[in-house]
């Protein structure tokens, strides 16, 4: 029987505190291991944590001062890590193949050849550990990290590897936004767990050594009937009748979303969206719903003084049916001093223009067999570390033209960009601002323009939903 919903406190994951610090660095360290927790009540749940925890703790850096993390593997398998909206140099952007073999031995001999049956010869294996440096010259933005192994992310992040790197600068600071216990990240996730309280992940090998994929049902991808938020089922909140800044994101492996406020506020327009993926936006938008794909992020605030003290306020999935159709609560508890505001204009964001681009490249994001099984596959090919699919050149701006046959959120490495078009018309209201993931519809073509700036080096672009990743969608460019 699966929980009450509303019951569980609102975790909030904890701010992880560097190791030490120099002039220009902050570093940190974090052991990947298996424990338990307790996510339905009374009963244990095996998971793989960053610091044994799941969501991981929350890193929170400056923009321009370099973060380097130190990971160390006691998993029982190979792992990597990725930031996920960080602008990193490639030997520590967790490429898919740079595997971080388990400090206990196993795995000596370990085939990163996966689905493909190929070695990767650019591959860097370490044992144990590995530092991750991230020099984060980038805007303030709520980014990720989880797991990116080859062939098996999708499990990997299913059982807790992942968790918010949070990036701050003056210039958002400087804004009259709510901050402290009246800012909150929510992961949501969805998963699906056995009467024992274990998670369930359909995989073709229980092993995560050496088949990828997940059996035939779950091919479009693995969802779950208890949503979590911050690792808990439909959580409660308490706030203050003021604004909040949520940060949410959608860290689940297939599920789309699409968000509301049960009741709305009164006068309708229940998110205030300040940020996208990478940052704030130039203004702020207010949208009734909001559609989110997995790896997006948008950063709202919501005013709770638009209600009643004594308000129990839904977070709604209008996506969702029975147990998947709410999140969580917010209960209105007390009045607050508010002493917030959304100013009209957030932050100086320069979309790019069409005629900067040099080159317009396209892709296809469609099933197919992969060998002899049914997977996924970009421009027809599935995923081979070896192929290179693009080569920008560093610091020019292209345009990447996407078409999908079904929902495919697309994400690029390295690179933030705009939404140019959508199903040949204007953007749609949810495109707005720095973006490192676009939700493609089924049919429809998604033109994005993007400057290619940062680092030399090969990086992944791919479907985020991550059965579809693991079973093929996914690809490299190049900066050259
Ligand atoms: Cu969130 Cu390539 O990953
Ligand atoms: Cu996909």
């Amino acid at each position: 029987p699966l929980p009450a919903p509303f019951q569980v406190p609102l975790p909030v994951p904890a701010v992880l505190a560097p190791v030490a610090k120099d002039a220009d660095a902050d570093r940190y360290e974090i052991v990947q291991r298996q424990t338990t927790a307790e996510i339905l009540p009374g009963l244990r749940t095996p998971i793989w944590g960053y610091q044994g925890t799941f969501p991981g703790p929350t890193i929170e850096s400056r923009s321009g001062r370099t973060a380097v993390v130190r990971h160390r593997n006691e998993l029982p398998v190979p792992t990597v890590v990725h930031l996920h909206g960080g602008r990193t140099p490639p030997d520590s952007d967790g490429y898919a193949t740079d595997l971080v073999l388990p400090a206990d031995g196993t795995h000596a001999a370990f085939s990163h050849g996966g689905h493909t049956g190929m070695r990767d010869p650019d591959a860097t294996v370490t044992r144990g550990e590995r530092e991750y440096r991230y020099p984060l010259r980038q805007q303030a933005a709520t980014l990720w990290y989880h797991d990116h192994r080859m062939d098996f992310t999708g499990p990997a992040v299913y059982r807790g590897l992942a968790g918010f790197h949070i990036v701050r600068d003056d210039e958002e600071d400087a804004l009259p936004l709510p901050r402290g216990e009246r800012e909150l990240p929510l992961m949501i996730t969805d998963r699906a767990f056995a009467a024992d309280g274990s998670m369930r992940y359909p995989s073709v090998d229980p092993s995560l050594t050496t088949l990828p994929g997940v059996e035939e049902p779950y091919v479009e991808g693995v969802l779950g009937d208890v949503i979590l938020v911050n690792g808990a089922p439909w959580p409660v909140a308490e706030v203050s009748a003021a604004r909040h800044r949520l940060r949410v994101l959608n860290a689940s492996n297939a599920r789309r979303y699409d968000l509301a406020l049960d009741p709305p506020p009164p006068g309708g327009g229940a998110f205030t969206q300040i940020g996208a993926d990478q940052g704030l936006l130039a203004a702020p938008r207010v949208h009734g719903h909001l559609p989110i794909a997995p790896a997006e992020r948008y950063d709202l605030v919501v005013d709770f003084g638009r209600y009643p003290v004594g308000t129990e306020v839904t977070l709604v999935n209008r996506l969702g049916t029975g147990t998947t159709a709410r999140v969580m609560r917010f209960r209105v508890a007390r009045r607050g001093a508010e002493d917030s505001r959304v100013p009209d204009r957030l932050a100086d964001v320069a979309p790019l223009d069409r005629a900067q681009a040099a080159v317009t490249r396209d892709f296809s994001f469609r099933g197919g067999r992969v060998g002899d099984r049914h997977g996924w596959t970009v421009n027809g090919e599935p995923y081979a570390p070896t192929r290179i699919d693009a080569r920008p050149r560093l610091g020019a701006v292209e345009i990447w033209r996407f078409v999908a046959d079904l929902h495919h959120p697309i994400h690029l490495h390295l690179v933030h960009f705009h939404v140019l078009s959508r199903g040949g018309r204007a953007p749609g209201p949810y495109d707005a601002g720095r973006k490192d993931t676009v939700d493609l519809r089924p049919g429809e073509a998604v033109e994005v323009i993007a400057r290619f700036d940062g680092y030399r080096g090969r990086y992944m672009f791919h479907c985020h939903n991550a059965e579809h990743e693991d079973m093929g969608m996914m690809a490299n460019f190049a900066t050259v």
